[in-house]
């Protein structure tokens, strides 16, 4: 057992459709109490001081700690291709993509991106991502091991692609099926590793390996189903011709049964009011990847139609790195709040902090385990110094546990922190109560 004294400040509801003091918990100064790394208790640090009199306390006085991030879209073989010039989307995977991928079919190579790539999450305060492999089950065999040795709670899989890549990237829709089905029985629920159901998206996979891939969701119920959708308008007029039978882009993967309550689909930028709809009925998520969607000229996300009252979606942010230009969702939330602005839509801070943690873990059905301080999840967390450069120590006034802000301030400090931070704000990073990251 071992404690944790600090500011915190943590969501406990969505802040899109609530009051947002009814969604926010903020202890100026708070003991966290962590035992086998999960959260045992937190409350004021007088209070439960003299209860927990003999266990260990890192003291962060003149700190943030909030619950670790949650990327819900990200690749690790396009670690070493972030900022690719000039290009969009289909090109831009022609281009660059493909031929970078096409080195992980070396088991050695993937292993040693996959730990500088989970380096590079701890440092910017990611705790948990769902993260697309390459085609090769070696990478994700890689991938998992180094996510296994830091004890880390991820969700990954092999790309299935059988058409429209080069011939060095394709399986089959039989190849893609075996490989699959075996990974899962190999990673998933091993520790804390899941597995994802992972076809690239409709262009690349023939109605056959879709198929296959709801087949692998009816026989493996608890899996997830990860692929991007409606991202680029010459996408989605591609996948208008590839699938002359389908009512849209959605219903391609809906014919083949990968619409569920545990299906994350990135982008949506250019989804219909049907097909919002049918995400709506159906519990499935949206990863919005704001700095990828300017960065290949993609589009702007309707944010307030995934959060709307009459088709609310659930919404997770994705920094999609290698089409996304920052590992940290603090750049992340900086981009989609200017995003929400091009659209004339505000995005608040704690709505910001939200989809950055809690909504996170909700779009990816993980909420009873992870996304705030709740008694009993699982203990990932940031140490935020919201102080981290001369200017934001001119915008933010400093604070300390004796000396607490208002709820107000705490608003504005850490949308300042939101909009102008990276991981120089990350202080330190730990994983089920031990620490993981130091700056
Ligand atoms: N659509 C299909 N593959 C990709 C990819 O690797 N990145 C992005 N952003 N979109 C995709
Ligand atoms: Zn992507």
């Amino acid at each position: 057992m071992k404690g944790f004294r600090a500011s915190f400040l943590d969501v406990i509801a969505d802040p899109f459709y609530r009051e947002e003091s009814e969604c926010i918990r903020y202890f100026a100064d708070a003991l966290l109490v962590v035992a086998d790394g999960k959260v045992l208790e937190i409350g004021n640090y007088t209070d439960l001081r003299p209860k927990y009199a003999d266990i260990p306390i890192t003291n962060y006085s003149d700190r943030l700690i909030v619950s670790g991030f949650i990327d819900t879209h990200i690749h690790f073989p396009q670690t070493e291709m972030i900022a690719a010039y000039g290009e969009q989307l289909l090109e831009w995977l022609s281009t660059y993509t493909f031929p970078t991928e096409r080195k992980f079919s070396d088991r050695n190579y993937a292993q040693k991106i996959s730990s500088i790539f989970l380096d590079e999450l701890l440092k910017n305060g990611t705790t948990t991502a769902l993260v697309f492999a390459a085609v090769f089950p070696q990478s994700v065999d890689a991938f998992f091991e180094e996510a296994q040795s830091r004890n880390l709670r991820m969700i990954a899989g092999k790309v299935m692609m059988d058409r429209n890549a080069p011939d060095f990237l394709t399986d089959t829709a039989e190849s893609s099926y075996i490989e699959t089905k075996q990974l899962i029985e190999k990673w998933h629920k091993c520790d804390r590793l899941l597995y994802a159901v992972t076809p690239r998206f409709a262009i690349t996979s023939t109605s056959e390996q879709l198929s296959n891939a709801g087949k692998l969701l009816a026989e493996f119920p608890d899996v997830y189903l990860h692929t991007h959708l409606s991202e680029n308008v010459k996408e989605v007029e591609a996948v208008a011709e590839l699938f002359p039978d389908s009512k849209g882009y959605l219903d391609v993967y809906d014919q083949a049964g990968l619409v569920t309550e545990l299906s994350i689909f990135a982008h949506g930028v250019q989804l219909t009011e049907a097909e919002f709809s049918r995400l709506s009925e159906a519990k499935a998520a949206i990863a919005f990847c704001p700095t990828s969607n300017l960065f290949l000229g993609s589009g702007l996300f309707k944010l307030e139609k995934a959060k709307s009252t009459e088709t609310p979606v659930k919404v997770g942010m994705g920094t999609d790195v290698g089409a996304g230009t920052s590992f940290s969702m603090l750049r992340t939330a900086s981009a989609a709040y200017q995003v929400a602005q091009l659209r004339s839509q505000k995005l608040s801070a704690f709505q910001a902090l939200f989809l950055a943690t809690l909504g996170g873990a909700m779009a990816l059905c993980l909420e009873d385990k992870l996304g705030n301080f709740e008694v009993g999840k699982e203990a990932d967390f940031v140490v935020l110094n919201l102080r981290s450069t001369s200017i934001m120590e001119l915008r933010n006034q400093s604070f300390d546990v004796s000396n607490p802000l208002t709820l107000a301030q705490i608003s504005d400090q850490l949308f300042a922190t939101l909009i102008m931070g990276d991981d120089r704000a990350i202080a330190a990073t730990y994983i089920m109560g031990e620490i993981a990251y130091s700056q």
